[in-house]
């Protein structure tokens, strides 16, 4: 979470990081919905980068291409994930 916060949230498997933090009140930009046509919604995967589904070429199109960021509506969640979520 911002400022250093942190909070774990349990849900289920195969949801995106963006929805995950949206339904747990933690707030997140997603200027385009959650369509993979910004980047409002980047994160920072701190562990866990290989229990998130595969980059997608939404992703790559956006130019999302480099550990550790992930676009977080692009990214589902298959098991422990440790995500910082970018300010603007
Ligand atoms: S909300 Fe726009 S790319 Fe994720």
């Amino acid at each position: 979470m911002s400022n250093g916060q942190q909070k774990v949230v349990e849900t289920e498997d195969g949801k995106a990081i963006l929805q995950i933090a949206l339904d747990a009140g933690i707030p997140m930009e997603h200027a385009c919905g959650g369509n993979g046509f910004c980047t409002t919604c980047m994160c920072k995967v701190q562990q866990g980068m290989e229990h998130l589904s595969p980059r997608n070429d939404r992703e790559e199109n956006m130019g999302v291409v480099n550990d550790p960021e992930r676009l977080s509506c692009q990214s589902q969640v298959h098991g422990d994930v440790t995500v910082e979520v970018i300010e603007y």
